[in-house]
């Protein structure tokens, strides 16, 4: 067993996931309580029994907006109270016992409603509050240090397919397992970029201004190209250095200006330079064209032994080159973190050939972490017969199956 195998299983040993989960006007639950080992956990039902519900509730106790990115608003139980009428709970929570690292902890989320008073309104908004171990805490971010997950939902089928957006996205959430201020740093980044176009479209921009929130952006910009960069070398080394013998190799590439530039220029040199080439993309704000700088960095995948762009792999190989980049994530941030990540694996059999998805299932296995497996048939799991936690969705009511 090689030095970083024994790393991995001391790590796991000390066990870390989900051990009982509780719903409250959570989607199609209206109370739901469930305890889980820490194991493949494989949840079965029909389409719409609340397969997917469960797996965005688990996403809610990790910092940020879920793995649906959904509006608040629509997560509360909507239920039909006669033919014609449907009723929207007050608000929704969602709560659990975790482990991280044998260390037992509570966390709880629910939205609550708040209400702002500008001159002549009232705005009312709903925002999301979180405890940990009773205590509410202000910045979500605190999340990631007590438990982590890392998903893969039907959606990411076309991740490599199509504009640069979800796979930016992906990419950043990669950035977040690991550097827990990138998720500041993006929203404050969207802000100013919001705030940039509002003073330039209102017609009279105060320069100073303008110039100040230009310096503010290409700051963040360069330190979100910096933590991006970081991520990527990561899992580039670790792939060269343990390749997967069933999963294909990937080979990752960042593609952005602004990270380009770092290759070969200091922080500062290419802070300057974002600078200016904000300050020259302002007519192009104006008429609501897109602007060259971090918000609009793609990156690309290779199948490495094909050097084949996985835009251009059947759809069984984007799969697999996926599930190869989430396995070194998986791998990479419990050596880093000394805690392992729970998976969230929505429908990750599909397109898979009878030999990776068994492969598949054994490496979970192997890796002793808990992963919450959904599936609409409970028989391409034979393989984890004996190690898994087998549960039935039937009714918005969860039955463990034999
Ligand atoms: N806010 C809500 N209130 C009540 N029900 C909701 C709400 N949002 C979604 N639902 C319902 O929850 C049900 C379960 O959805 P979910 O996506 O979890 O199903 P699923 O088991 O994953 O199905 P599939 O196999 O098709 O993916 C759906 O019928 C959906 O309409
Ligand atoms: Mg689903």
């Amino acid at each position: 067993m090689s030095l970083l195998q024994q790393k991995l299983q001391e790590i796991i040993r000390l066990e870390s996931g989900v051990t009982c989960l509780t719903l409250t006007d959570f989607r199609n639950y209206k109370n739901l309580r469930l305890e889980t080992r820490i194991a493949p956990i494989i949840i079965t039902g029909e389409n719409g029994s609340g397969k997917t519900n469960i797996l965005e509730a688990l996403s809610f106790l990790t910092p940020g907006r879920g793995l649906r990115s959904a509006k608040l608003s629509e997560i509360k139980r909507i239920h039909q109270i006669d033919d014609i009428n449907l009723l929207a709970a007050d608000s929704w929570s969602v709560a659990a016992e975790i482990k991280k690292a044998g260390e037992l902890h509570t966390i709880g989320t629910a939205v609550q409603k708040g209400s702002s008073e500008s001159a002549d309104e009232i705005h009312s908004f709903e925002r999301r509050i979180v405890k940990i171990d009773g205590q509410k805490i202000s910045q979500q971010s605190e999340l990631g240090k007590y438990l982590s997950a890392i998903w893969i939902t039907p959606q990411m089928d076309r991740l490599f397919q199509g504009g640069p957006q979800p796979r930016r996205s992906f990419l950043d959430r990669l950035v977040y397992a690991f550097d827990l201020e990138h998720a500041k740093r993006t929203a404050n980044f969207e802000h100013l970029y919001r705030q940039w176009f509002q003073i330039l479209k209102s017609g009279k921009p105060d320069p100073h201004w303008l110039k100040s929130i230009e310096r503010d952006m290409a700051a963040l910009g360069v330190a979100i190209a910096a933590a991006r960069r970081e991520q990527i070398a990561r899992l580039n080394t670790f792939i060269a250095h343990e390749p997967d013998d069933v999963f294909p190799n990937v080979r990752l590439e960042l593609d952005g200006e602004i990270e380009k530039m770092l290759d070969t220029n200091s922080a500062l040199k290419t802070e300057d330079y974002y600078t200016d080439l904000l300050a020259k993309q302002r007519q192009r704000v104006i008429y609501s064209e897109s602007v060259d700088g971090v918000n609009r960095t793609d990156f690309k995948v290779y199948f490495q032994k094909k050097n084949m762009p996985a835009e251009l792999c059947s759809t069984g190989e984007q799969k697999a080159l996926l599930i190869s980049i989430i396995l070194a994530q998986t791998k990479c941030q419990i050596l880093d973190k000394g805690f392992a990540p729970i998976l969230l694996l929505d429908e990750v059999t599909a397109h898979l050939d009878d030999l990776k998805r068994d492969a598949l299932l054994h490496k979970i296995q192997d890796l002793h972490l808990q992963a919450f497996i959904t599936s609409t048939d409970a028989k391409n799991f034979h393989v984890l017969q004996d190690s898994a936690q087998f549960l039935q969705i039937n009714n918005g009511q969860i039955y463990p199956t034999l």
